[in-house]
């Protein structure tokens, strides 16, 4: 009797202490829900109960502490737009995405999602409760008003590092001045011109926010979330309160990157906890062809987004060639079959890429530079080569640049002969992969697995009911505070009223000494 006791207490007391965690992964973006699925992980190993939407359904989960909602008709929202393929980049030369296009494309993706029958389901459910909310943060906050719902505290879970569309929402944006915006190739230390872009593009992208993609997102709020906190008895906060009131914000870099922003204590870096570890083992063929090639192998992946067969045809060709002559094995991740393929070229549509990146026999990665994959040449310290296409490749190809493990190839009807070039440059100069293990070493070098992190302070943020205590003071001073616009008002009044009493004096007195001559 005493040990069922002893036993019921000990379960009592372990599942009060799993937490209901729903995460949401809205967009169409397979890198993002690499990221969402890392998250699920890290929670459910750390005992916690998730609910995740997304947009990529996952196999082989637990069914008591895991559930998931469908939302894969968003995939929709991507096949309206041929401005996201490498073909069409090739041809229009684009160095910089639009700032108005990927608001949109958030706000899109946020209406798509409240409109889902299934979520609605689940948001109409009034015995539904949450812990805390996770959310996928491009460049929509209306996914603060879940929080709201479930009177929970609110954690953001961006794909990049600490830009300043993502600081404003908790402390301050940064000085566009040493810190350009991520959709800028511009690097530090920034000259005149590159300065005044830089504050334009932010002087336009809150005008786009604040004028057109704002008021839309108000709108989901007041209409989606609205009838459902008054539902419960509840009154709808200021959408203007809410967004900016998140408890966290989680961010997908690390410390071996340099030139970061400083951020406030409710800013967590955890780059790299997408990366299960330990590494799986390769399937047998991969092991098999990598083990065995003598000259190493080279990989080439421009990742999951980017459809490489929107290439044209005979450029794709060339490629082929010109990897034909290599004496290393080439592994390329590409869509369909190519015809013609030389010996010692391997097209999947495929790959492990930390499993391949993990093996010693590879000698380098030529990528398409997204997040993803930038972190996990870092993780496994793989020298590279960048072909940025679009959003925050170019940047972070440059800082790969900068940092001396990588070169950058631009896409272009040359990038055969360019690519050429650079791999024979990678294969004799050593300084690359001694950089690249230089700052794998950085960045291996922490106090606990960014994973463990992540979970530890959602953890943190419900024990503490939205962790109050790491906010930055600067998120609640206005603007014109900060500025001291009230205090250069205040000077401003004060000269001005000096120099009209001083002037009204002047102007009398001439007047009297009229008088007196006249006299
Ligand atoms: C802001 O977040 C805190 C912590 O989660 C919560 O208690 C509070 O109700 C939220 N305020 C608004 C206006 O949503």
């Amino acid at each position: 009797m005493k040990l069922l006791v002893l036993i019921s207490l000990v379960y009592l007391l372990g599942s009060t202490e799993a937490l209901k965690v729903l995460v949401v992964f809205p967009y169409p973006v397979k890198s993002l829900s690499i990221l969402g699925t890392g998250a699920v992980r890290h929670l459910l190993n750390a005992g916690h109960e998730v609910t995740y939407i997304t947009v990529f359904p996952l196999k082989n989960m637990p069914t008591k502490t895991f559930r998931q909602i469908d939302i894969s008709t968003n995939l929709e929202l991507l096949k309206k737009d041929e401005s996201m393929t490498m073909g069409f980049v090739l041809e229009h030369k684009l160095e910089k995405n639009d700032a108005l296009q990927i608001q949109n494309f958030a706000l899109e993706g946020a209406k798509a999602t409240f409109q889902h029958e299934s979520v609605k389901k689940l948001l109409q459910d009034p015995n539904e409760r949450f812990d805390a909310v996770i959310t996928d943060l491009i460049e929509s906050e209306v996914f603060a008003g879940l929080a709201v719902l479930y009177d929970c505290p609110m954690i953001w879970l961006y794909s990049m590092g600490a830009h300043w569309q993502v600081l404003r929402m908790i402390d301050r944006g940064t000085n566009p001045a040493y810190d350009p915006d991520y959709l800028s190739p511009a690097m530090t230390p920034l000259s005149f011109l590159e300065r005044v872009d830089e504050l334009w593009a932010r002087v336009k992208w809150q005008f786009l926010k604040t004028f057109i993609t704002q008021p839309e997102e108000r709108k989901i709020y007041e209409q989606t979330i609205g009838p459902l906190v008054a539902k419960r008895g509840r009154t709808l906060p200021d959408y203007e309160e809410v967004i900016f009131n998140a408890s966290l914000i989680f961010g997908n870099e690390h410390d071996a990157v340099r030139d970061r922003p400083s951020t406030p204590q409710n800013f967590k870096y955890i780059g790299g906890f997408h990366v299960e570890e330990p590494v799986k083992p390769l399937p047998k063929d991969f092991q098999d062809l990598i083990d065995n090639s003598k000259h190493g192998v080279i990989y080439f992946s421009m990742g999951s987004f980017l459809k490489s067969n929107s290439l044209p045809k005979p450029l794709i060709a060339e490629l082929l060639k010109m990897f034909g002559e290599l004496k290393q094995t080439v592994i390329w991740k590409f869509e369909s079959d190519l015809p013609d393929v030389p010996k010692n070229v391997h097209i999947v549509q495929w790959a492990p890429q930390p499993s391949i990146l993990a093996h010693p026999n590879v000698r380098m990665f030529i990528s398409h530079g997204g997040l993803l994959s930038s972190i996990e040449a870092i993780h496994f310290g793989m020298p590279t080569i960048g072909v940025p296409v679009f959003f925050d490749q170019f940047t972070n190809v440059n800082k790969a640049v900068e940092n001396g493990y990588a070169l950058r190839v631009p896409l272009s009807h040359n990038l055969p002969k360019d690519l050429k070039v650079a791999i024979d440059t990678m294969l004799k100069d050593d300084t690359f992969p001694k950089k690249a293990k230089e700052l794998s070493s950085i960045y291996h070098d922490r106090l606990s697995k960014p994973g463990v992190e992540l979970a530890h302070w959602v953890e943190h943020v419900v024990r503490t009911r939205g962790a109050p205590h790491l906010r930055s003071p600067a998120w609640r001073v206005p603007l014109y505070q900060r500025l001291y616009l009230d205090l250069i008002a205040l000077v401003l009044a004060i000269v001005s009223l000096f120099f009209y009493i001083v002037s009204s004096l002047f102007k009398k007195t001439p007047k009297k000494n009229d008088q007196k001559k006249r006299n």
